[in-house]
């Protein structure tokens, strides 16, 4: 809508209010990293210090988002980031986003943790959503969360590798947040001066872990924990090679390995999964971990051209996700930003949060006579010493 994108043209116009709006143990919940912030503002740094050289005289180029990627065709090359306890953030998100996504055509892809269970979301989601997977301990688990999302038309599995442990997240300890949110005086406190998100939480109710909830009862892992310390308890160490391939093996179906930075472990994921997803965890799991755009480039020299990547962790612009399909991403996928998005203006949000994206997008393609999402990667790049990646070639 033309006013939403004269009072905010960028998700960073729409930060002050998201913030306003969110209680603090929400709000921190959100936007912290663990340990001291660095790879967050890491993740920015790496970007500000890309450029682009353009070439001009190519006549009239009218640019084109479309994008296809493990079998799926999608409107733009960026996508909703799987997010936990998603409706603790804004209280029916998973709902919004997935309409929002379908009505887009760009994926959402559903964490094991979010709010919503595996059935609720795929009401919503007309058999295009991508289900995250946290791999559990207990196979029986693991398997019943892969038949669950397969008999509910999820089309891709993501299988997220980069919680070997959880990480300390400090923000989190001081702002009180515990996972579900406990009812005291200081949440109380927060939530009641923020009236849009505790209505939408008393229509929506209390944040829980939709899908995973049902499997903390004694006839799934034989005793009683608190779901929340179930849930926890499932989510990680489980994780390698041979665990990977069985999942790949019953999902029969395109499998994403995300997490990675190394490129040694993208060479072995790629004789495994068929897309290798780099990611830092939006800076959240390790505090010394680069920007996964500098180990982009020459993962991508050693996968070939034609090997999909996806990539995350702070890409929050249509610039930031212009700069990593130049460096040799197939397709970008964004956490935070919709939640701002959410947060600001509700439902809307969502969708403004798209329509910036895409509009910063084409007005870039414009600027630069790139016809379509391919022409981006022929582009001549530039990059500042800080970025320590020099050389860059594909071919
Ligand atoms: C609040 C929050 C919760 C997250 N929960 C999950 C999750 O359940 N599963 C997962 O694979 N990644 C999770 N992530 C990581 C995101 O999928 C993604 O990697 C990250 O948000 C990308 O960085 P960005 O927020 O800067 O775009 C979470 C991120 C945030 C911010």
């Amino acid at each position: 809508m033309q006013f939403l994108m004269d009072k905010y043209p960028r998700v960073i116009d729409l930060l002050p209010k998201a913030e306003r709006r969110l209680p603090h143990f929400a709000s921190e919940y959100l936007f912290s990293g663990t340990g001291y912030d660095n790879a967050i503002i890491h993740n920015q740094s790496i970007l500000n210090n890309i450029f682009l050289t353009p070439r001009y005289l190519k006549g009239n180029v009218k640019p084109n988002l479309k994008t296809n990627i493990l079998g799926c065709k999608f409107n733009v090359p960026f996508g909703i980031a799987p997010v936990g306890l998603t409706s603790l953030i804004w209280p029916g998100a998973e709902k919004y986003l997935s309409k929002m996504s379908v009505k887009n055509k760009l994926p959402y892809s559903l964490s094991t943790v979010a709010c919503a269970s595996i059935e609720e979301v795929s009401k919503y989601l007309d058999d295009q959503g991508w289900f995250q997977l946290y791999p559990p301990e207990n196979k029986e688990i693991r398997d019943d969360l892969l038949k669950r999302a397969k008999n509910n038309g999820y089309k891709v599995l993501i299988v997220t590798a980069d919680i070997p442990a959880s990480s300390r997240r400090e923000r989190l300890r001081l702002a009180g947040v515990s996972v579900p949110p406990k009812t005291n005086l200081r949440t109380l406190y927060h939530a009641a001066i923020c009236p849009a998100w505790s209505i939408g939480t008393l229509i929506n109710g209390m944040p829980a872990f939709g899908t995973m909830d049902q499997y903390s009862n004694g006839n799934w892992h034989g005793n009683e924990k608190s779901k929340a310390g179930f849930a926890g308890s499932q989510m990680k160490r489980y994780l390698d090679w041979d665990y990977l391939q069985e999942v790949k093996d019953i999902w029969k179906g395109p499998v994403v390995l995300k997490g990675l930075m190394h490129e040694d472990d993208a060479v072995l994921a790629s004789k495994i999964v068929d897309c290798v997803y780099l990611s830092n965890h939006g800076g959240r799991q390790l505090d010394m971990a680069p920007s996964p755009l500098q180990t982009l480039p020459s993962i991508r020299k050693k996968l070939g051209p034609d090997f999909p990547i996806i990539i995350d962790s702070g890409f929050h612009s249509g610039q930031d996700i212009c700069k990593a399909l130049m460096l040799g991403a197939d397709f970008v996928m964004t956490g935070r930003p919709f939640f701002i998005g959410l947060a600001a203006l509700g439902e809307i949000g969502a969708q403004h949060v798209h329509d910036i994206f895409k509009d910063e997008l084409l007005n870039i393609m414009e600027q630069i006579c790139a016809e379509d999402i391919s022409s981006l990667r022929k582009q001549k790049i530039s990059l500042t010493e800080n970025f320590y990646l020099n050389e860059i070639n594909y071919n």
